[in-house]
């Protein structure tokens, strides 16, 4: 960012923004995306949005173009939720969607908190409050995305034009039985949290089917403890997260999670606590921002297709402070958060020269 000349500033959760001043000092456009990623992730997700956005300022840059407005571009903090569960944190920050009691009540494995990390690498989490914008203070949100998913591919289309965002409601379940030896109790006389999280797992993916075609659950991990072949697990954590466009749908599945939560404990004498770590809202996107990106993929003669997105985004938080759109480009195979991620250079050109020429509309506005 600096190389390409633009302002520099990253606040007290460590987002980062780099501003292109404008012809008049009026409210921004933001474009952007994440650079963080999940365990044995790939190379694109996030990244392609942040470098195209780069890109955008450095061709106006070759091309010697002032905008109206300023752009700005925006490397939003912690996205993923690999570290501290919860997803977005930077942009929900931004949005004042968190605060500093949340980053003192998130915890990482080692029991490190949110606030602890944000400390160690020198930001200031006590000054939360100064990264909070208002509505107003942005005047769009433009992000480049891969996919994630088969839809494009499938379709031979390069652009997905962004309709709306499925986000995600989490829990963090801990269900406590009795580790005692495998060998000398009972199968009848057994507390065993593992084979109790078991019937939880497969009792998710059954809810989800249930619900909808287009609800999605996952159970991502579990932590089994102590973990040994010859003792019977006393204790296992483990992590539900829900999808959906549609929050009622989303509603439906997480209650009957919690009542076949209670079930199982019944049955089994087990106990099973659950915290809710998020119930983040679906996002419909701004119309206005559709339109301009329909209008300028036919300009430029470019194939399309409207579609939701499954993944959660930056995006979905922006929406309730600015106009945000966003624009898909396809993942080989529909493959993600796996090492094997990949989007071709062809389809990536196609995504920024999308961004380039919707942004110069908006900042120009
Ligand atoms: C972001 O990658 C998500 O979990 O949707
Ligand atoms: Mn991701
Ligand atoms: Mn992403």
């Amino acid at each position: 960012m600096v190389a390409a000349g633009l302002a520099v500033s990253i606040d007290a959760v460590g987002n980062i923004r780099g501003r292109r001043a404008g012809r008049e000092s009026l409210p921004p456009v933001f474009l952007g995306s994440h650079l963080d990623t999940v365990p044995e992730g790939g190379n694109y997700d996030g990244s392609v949005g942040v470098l195209a956005a780069l890109e955008i300022v450095r061709t106006l840059n070759d091309l010697n173009l002032v905008t109206k407005r300023p752009i700005d571009v925006v490397n939003f903090s912690a996205e993923e939720s690999s570290r501290f569960g919860m997803a977005t944190i930077g942009s929900k920050a931004m949005c004042g969607k968190i605060d500093l009691a949340t980053l003192h009540r998130l915890k990482d494995q080692e029991g490190f908190s949110l606030y602890e990390s944000l400390q160690a690498n020198d930001f200031a989490p006590d000054n939360i409050q100064q990264a909070v914008l208002q509505p107003g203070d942005i005047h769009a949100f433009l992000e480049l995305h891969i996919e994630q998913g088969p839809v494009l591919e499938q379709k031979n289309c390069p652009i997905g034009i962004v309709t709306s965002i499925a986000a995600p409601t989490r829990f963090k379940v801990t269900v406590e039985g009795r580790a005692d030896h495998s060998g000398n109790t009972p199968m009848a006389l057994r507390k065993d949290a593992l084979a109790a999280a078991a019937e939880l797992v497969l009792g998710v993916e059954r809810i989800a089917k249930e619900v909808s075609k287009n609800t999605v659950a996952t159970v991502g991990y579990l932590y089994v403890s102590p973990g040994a072949m010859n003792v019977i697990p006393g204790r296992v954590e483990l992590g539900i997260d829900i999808r959906d466009i549609s929050m009622e749908n989303k509603d439906k599945a997480s209650s009957a999670i919690l009542d076949l939560i209670d079930m199982i404990a019944a049955r089994r004498e087990v106990v099973i606590r659950q915290e809710q770590l998020c119930d983040d809202v679906p996002v419909r996107l701004s119309g206005k921002i559709i339109s301009t990106l329909v209008d300028a993929a036919e300009t430029a003669d470019i194939n399309f297709i409207r579609m939701p997105s499954g993944a959660g985004h930056d995006a979905m938080n922006m929406a309730t402070i600015t106009d945000v759109g966003m624009i898909f480009i396809p993942s080989v195979g529909g493959i993600s958060h796996n090492i094997d991620e990949y989007s071709r250079m062809e389809d990536i050109c196609v995504g920024t020269d999308l961004l380039f020429d919707t942004a110069i509309r908006l900042a120009q506005e």
